[in-house]
C-alpha cells in the first residue's frame, strides 16, 4: 500500500494537463486545455481539462475524474499503478518494495502479467547485447555497422536474443513466469515437450506503447538466406494488437504535436534513422497495411500525415486504400517520394540533418497530385484510362468530410486535367452519394443498439447533454433530491454560513455554523440516511470528518481509491458545463456573487431532500397496507400511525420550503 501523505504528494505535484499531454493533443481554450477525446473516434473536441481543478471531463463518453481516473481508464492501470506511474514520471520516491514474487504476480492481471515480462524480456535482450560476447560480437556490431548511434540504440532499447535457443526459455523459467504467459506473449514456442526462445539469434526491436510499455517485439534475423523470414513479430495477444500500434510512436509522440505532423513509413529501421538524423516526428506501422486505428491514434496528435515511400516501392499502388483511410477521417495527407534506391532509412543515413529536412519540406506533394502522377504512368495516352484516373483521384476527394477542403481540391483537379470545375464537383457529388449510401446502410444496422435512458444525441441542448452525464450510470436508480443534497455538501461543506435559530430561552438569535455540519445536523435529527450507496458513503465520510473536527474540500475526495466517487465528485467540481436545470437559478445567483443566498439554497435543498424521503417512506407503507388488506387478521394500526405521522412531517417540510401543498 502507498502510504496516504505519499497519495497526497503525488496527487499535490503530478500536473494533470501535463500528464494528458502525453496522449492527447492539448490546445489552450480560456481556462482549461481542449482536445479530441481519447476514448472515442470523434472528430470535434469535447475532451476538456482543467488545471486548475486538476480534473478532466470527456463530454463524448461521460468520463471524468483525476489524473489518476485518466490513468486507470486510459492504460487500465489499477489505483495504486496509476499513483507508482505518477510518482515514477514526477520523481517522487515510493517506500522501498520488494520485487514481485511468483505468488504476487499470479495475482496479478494478465495483462499485467504480460508487460511484466515483456519488460522482463527487454531488460535481458538488452543484457545480452551489451553483456554477452556473443551479443556483443553479433547484435551490438551488426546496429553499429548500420550506424546507429549507441544513444540511439539505448534509447529503442534494441537488443539481442542469444542463438542458443533456450536462453530466455530458462530465464524465464528461473522468474518462475508462468509458461502459459510466456508463450501468449510469444517469446517462448514449445513444440513437443521442447521449449524454446522463437526470436533465436535475432536482433531484437522492442515495441512501445504510447506510454513506453513493451506491446510485442519484432526481431530481425542476421542471415541472408532468403528462406528465412527477415522479421519475426510477436503474436496477437491481449496486449499486443498489430493493427493499433503504431512504431516509434511513444518516441515521436511531442515532435509529432510540435510539429504538427507525423511521419509515415514502413519499417523499424527507417523510424531509427530518421529519429537519429534529427528528423523525430517519425512512426511506421511496420509492415502492415496501415489501418483505421493507427490512423486515430496519430489523430490524437496531429491531423497532418506525410507518408514516405521508397523511390522503388512496388506496393505504392496498394497504399492508395491508405491515403483514403486518412482522408475519411479529416486528415490531410501528404506524401513524399525518395529517389530511386534510397528508402527512409538510406536517405536519412547518406545525407545531413538538413538535406533530409530540405528534401522532406521540398518533395511533400499533396495526394491529388501524387495518385495522378502515379496513375498517369499507367495511362499514359490512353484516353480511357485517363478518365478511370480522374474518377480514382475524384472517388478519393469525395472521402474528405469537410466541404471547404474538398472544394479546395476540386479545383486543384480541375486545373490538373484542364477539365471544367464543375464537372469535377459533379463527380465529386456522386461519388459522395455513392458512399453516403453505402454508409447509411451500416448506420441503419448500428441504431439498432439497446437504448440507454439518457439521450446523448446531437439534438439535445449543451445543458441538458451535460447534466446528465453527470449523474451516475442510468442503470442506477437515485433520487435527484439525494444527488442535490450530496452536491451541495461536497461543494460548499467547508462554507460558513448564518442561520437563525432561537436560544434556550426562545429569543430569536443566528448562528454560524458550516453547510457539512447544518447537513448532517439535519439528517441526524430526523435519523434519515441517502439510500443510494455512493452518496451514502460520502455522507458518512462528512460525518465521520465532522466528528473529529475535521471539514473536506472537495479535493479530498478526488484522492480517493473509488473511482465512482472520485468522477461524481469532479462533475459536481466542474459544475460550470454540468449544472442540472433544477440547479441553474440557483447556482447563478450564487456565482454572481451573493453568498447570502446560500443558506436559502442549502435549506430548500435539506427541505426537498427530506419530503422526497418521506414521501417514498409513504409509499412502502402504504404498500405494505395493501398487501396486509388481504391478509383478515392483519393490526396494521401501527402503520396506520406511522403513515400518518409521515403525513404530517411531509407537510411541515412542505410548508418550510414555502410551496403549495396539495
Ligand atoms: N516486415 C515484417 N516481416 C518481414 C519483412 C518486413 O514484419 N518478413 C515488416 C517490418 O516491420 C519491417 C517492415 O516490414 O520493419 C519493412 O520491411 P523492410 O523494409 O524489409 O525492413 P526494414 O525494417 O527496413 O529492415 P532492413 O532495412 O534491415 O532490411
Ligand atoms: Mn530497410
Amino acid at each position: 500500500m502507498i502510504p496516504p501523505h505519499i497519495v497526497d504528494e503525488i496527487m499535490q505535484t503530478a500536473r494533470i494537463e501535463e500528464v494528458i499531454g502525453e496522449f492527447v493533443s492539448l490546445k489552450k481554450k480560456g481556462s482549461s486545455y481542449m482536445g479530441l477525446s481519447p476514448f472515442t473516434d470523434e472528430k470535434t473536441p469535447s475532451f476538456s481539462v482543467s488545471p486548475s481543478k486538476q480534473i478532466f471531463k470527456c463530454f463524448s463518453t461521460g468520463k471524468g475524474g483525476t489524473v489518476v481516473s485518466f490513468l486507470m481508464e486510459k492504460e487500465h492501470y489499477t489505483y495504486p499503478e496509476a499513483l507508482r506511474w505518477l510518482a515514477d514520471k514526477y520523481g517522487i520516491v515510493l517506500p522501498e518494495e520488494k520485487a514481485p514474487t511468483a505468488e504476487e504476480m499470479a495475482a496479478h492481471t494478465e495483462k499485467e502479467s504480460l508487460f511484466i515480462i515483456n519488460d522482463f524480456a527487454k531488460n535481458h535482450f538488452v543484457k545480452n547485447m551489451f553483456e554477452h560476447d556473443e551479443g556483443k560480437a553479433i547484435g551490438l556490431s551488426y546496429f553499429e555497422e548500420r550506424g546507429f548511434r549507441s544513444d540511439i540504440i539505448k534509447k529503442f532499447e534494441l537488443g539481442y536474443c542469444l542463438n542458443k535457443g533456450d536462453d530466455f526459455t530458462l530465464a524465464a523459467q528461473e522468474k518462475k513466469y508462468k509458461q502459459e504467459y510466456v508463450e501468449t506473449v510469444g517469446l517462448v514456442k514449445s513444440k513437443d515437450d521442447r521449449k524454446f526462445d522463437f526470436f533465436r539469434g535475432r536482433v531484437m526491436f522492442p515495441i512501445h506503447s504510447i506510454t513506453g510499455r513493451i506491446l510485442g517485439f519484432g526481431g530481425r534475423t542476421l542471415q541472408t538466406e532468403k528462406k528465412v523470414a527477415k522479421y519475426y513479430n510477436s503474436p496477437e495477444s491481449p496486449i499486443y494488437h498489430k493493427s493499433d500500434i503504431l512504431y516509434g510512436l511513444y518516441f515521436a509522440k511531442n515532435d509529432i504535436i510540435k510539429y504538427d505532423n507525423c511521419f509515415l513509413c514502413e519499417g523499424y529501421t527507417d523510424v531509427i534513422s530518421m529519429y537519429q538524423a534529427g528528423t523525430q516526428n517519425v512512426v511506421s506501422s511496420s509492415g502492415t497495411s496501415l489501418t483505421k486505428e493507427q490512423i486515430k491514434l496519430i489523430r490524437r496528435y496531429t491531423k497532418n500525415i506525410t507518408i514516405l515511400y521508397d523511390g522503388d516501392n512496388a506496393g505504392i499502388k496498394a497504399s492508395f486504400r491508405g491515403i483514403d483511410l486518412i482522408l475519411e477521417e479529416g486528415m490531410s495527407v501528404k506524401v513524399v517520394l525518395f529517389p530511386e534506391g534510397e528508402d527512409p532509412d538510406s536517405f536519412a543515413k547518406n545525407n545531413s540533418t538538413t538535406v533530409l529536412e530540405d528534401y522532406l519540406k521540398d518533395h511533400a506533394q499533396d495526394f491529388v497530385s501524387f495518385k495522378s502522377e502515379i496513375l498517369l504512368k499507367d495511362a499514359a495516352n490512353d484516353p480511357l484510362k485517363k478518365a478511370e484516373l480522374i474518377r480514382d483521384v475524384v472517388s478519393s476527394v469525395g472521402l474528405i468530410p469537410d466541404s471547404i477542403v474538398r472544394s479546395v481540391y476540386a479545383q486543384e483537379v480541375a486545373a490538373k486535367f484542364d477539365i471544367d470545375e464543375d464537372i469535377v464537383i459533379a463527380e465529386i457529388a456522386k461519388s459522395r452519394a455513392k458512399t453516403i449510401e453505402k454508409k447509411a446502410g451500416e448506420t441503419k444496422r448500428a441504431v439498432n443498439v439497446p437504448n440507454t435512458s439518457f439521450d446523448t444525441t446531437q439534438t439535445s441542448t449543451p445543458t441538458q447533454k451535460h447534466t446528465e452525464q453527470v449523474k451516475p450510470k442510468a442503470t442506477d436508480q437515485f433520487d435527484s433530491s439525494e444527488f442535490e443534497l450530496i452536491r451541495v455538501l461536497v461543494k460548499y461543506g467547508v462554507f460558513a454560513i448564518e442561520i437563525p435559530s432561537q436560544d434556550k430561552d426562545g429569543k430569536e438569535i443566528t448562528i454560524e455554523t458550516s453547510v457539512a455540519e447544518l447537513i448532517c445536523h439535519e439528517l441526524e435529527k430526523d435519523e434519515l440516511t441517502l439510500d443510494y450507496p455512493l452518496f451514502n458513503k460520502i455522507h458518512s465520510m462528512v460525518a465521520k470528518g465532522l466528528e473529529e473536527s475535521t471539514f473536506f474540500q472537495p479535493s479530498y475526495f478526488l484522492r480517493n481509491e473509488d473511482q465512482e466517487l472520485v468522477r461524481l465528485v469532479s462533475d459536481i467540481e466542474s459544475e460550470e458545463y454540468e449544472l442540472s436545470p433544477s440547479w441553474f437559478e440557483k447556482l447563478k445567483i450564487i456565482t454572481q456573487g451573493e453568498r447570502d443566498k446560500l443558506p436559502r439554497l442549502i435549506m430548500d435543498t435539506v427541505y426537498s431532500f427530506k419530503v422526497a424521503k418521506i414521501s417514498k417512506l409513504i409509499l412502502e407503507i402504504k404498500d405494505k397496507i395493501e398487501k396486509l388488506s388481504e391478509d383478515e387478521n392483519a393490526d396494521f394500526s401501527d402503520l396506520m400511525s406511522q403513515q400518518i405521522r409521515l403525513d404530517s412531517a411531509r407537510k411541515v417540510f412542505l410548508n418550510k420550503l414555502g410551496r403549495i401543498y396539495q
